[in-house]
């Protein structure tokens, strides 16, 4: 028996919001546009495809994390628990940890592109179908929005792999965090996966692929806009630009104009100078203590960490209960 909804409930959605972003983003200097923005179909299509280059050693690093120890924190967390991933994209991950929990667990995918989370919902259903799902199509940046009040008396845990957290300023961080201890309760948890600190050539290489799927991701932001708004815009006179900025502990993206030129929006008219850019994204890296550091301002215990052998990357357990024991008894395994 399948037990997920195959309706997706809508949340705080807001359809004008692109548009009015991009319009207000232009108007500013310096100018930029929230990372959101990005997953759109083609742009979600080509997230997919940048987590498989050899380049972002990201989503395999995490996923060898979670596939070496999905059955700890699973312990960790409670086998019967209301599980919320944020942002969970094609959720490719996911089962990783699904399998250990119990039947009786539900799992509540949040995410803003609503096709990639039915699409996920389904194929999750038939890998767990006594689960409960239940998927939200939500802009998790704005969390406040999001109510879920089903399970009561369930223990709920955010998932947030990906190290999505990086998508945020540390202030941005410390308050979706905030959030995210509200949503879950007093008894709550949070598995979150946070990209280290590490030398700047791997960094740089893993936002700069030889395929070419992180420059078209960036500049499909530009197509998006001449897409759904109707903006008037020389793609080809835009380029891809990501670099780590050191001093801020960041991966920063940007779209540089290649020449003097203009964009035009409903006739009102964008005027760029070479060299000019368009701050896309932000991905910030953390040592561990940065990241327990963020977690503490935010009312989180970190309790325990599991890592890859060379430190790329970090889960983090998060306790909202400062009496969580670190270790877990052992039960012999
Ligand atoms: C989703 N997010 C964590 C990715 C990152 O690494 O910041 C998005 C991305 N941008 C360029 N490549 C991947």
């Amino acid at each position: 028996m399948m037990r997920s909804e195959s309706r997706v409930l809508q949340v705080n959605l807001d359809d004008d919001e692109f548009h009015t972003t991009v319009r207000n983003s232009l108007r500013q200097r310096p100018r930029a546009i929230p990372p959101k923005f990005f997953y759109d179909a083609r742009g979600s299509e080509l997230f997919d495809l940048i987590c498989t280059t050899p380049e972002y050693y990201l989503t395999r690093t995490e996923t060898g994390i979670l596939d070496d120890f999905g059955a700890d924190m699973a312990k960790r967390i409670g086998a019967s628990c209301v599980l919320i991933e944020l942002g969970s994209g094609s959720a490719s991950k996911t089962p990783l940890l699904l399998q250990h929990l119990a039947d009786d667990a539900a799992y509540v995918p949040i995410d803003i592109y609503e096709p990639h989370l039915l699409q996920s919902t389904q194929r999750l259903s038939m890998l767990f179908p006594e689960m409960r799902m239940h998927p939200l199509c939500a802009d998790y940046t704005r969390l406040p929005s999001v109510k879920f009040d089903g399970y009561a008396g369930r223990r709920r845990v955010i998932f947030f792999p990906g190290s999505s957290i990086g998508n945020c300023t540390p202030d941005e961080a410390v308050q979706l965090l905030r959030h995210a201890a509200q949503l879950v309760g007093a008894n709550g948890a949070m598995l979150i996966g946070v990209d280290s600190k590490k030398p700047p050539a791997m960094l740089n290489a893993a936002y700069n692929d030889a395929a070419g799927y992180t420059a078209a991701f960036n500049l499909n932001l530009l197509a998006r806009m001449q897409r759904e708004l109707g903006a008037q815009l020389d793609l080809d006179g835009f380029a891809h630009y990501a670099y780590y900025n050191a001093a801020l502990g960041r991966i920063e993206m940007h779209l540089v104009s290649q020449k003097r030129q203009i964009i035009d929006l409903e006739n009102e008219v964008f005027q760029f100078d070479e060299g000019e850019t368009i701050h896309t994204e932000n991905s910030y890296k953390y040592t561990v203590q940065e990241f327990q550091q963020l977690a503490r301002a935010a009312g989180w215990h970190p309790k325990m960490l599991w890592s890859d052998r060379e430190g790329l990357f970090n889960v983090h357990y998060l306790s909202l209960s400062a009496n969580e024991p670190h270790h877990l008894p052992q039960q012999g395994r």
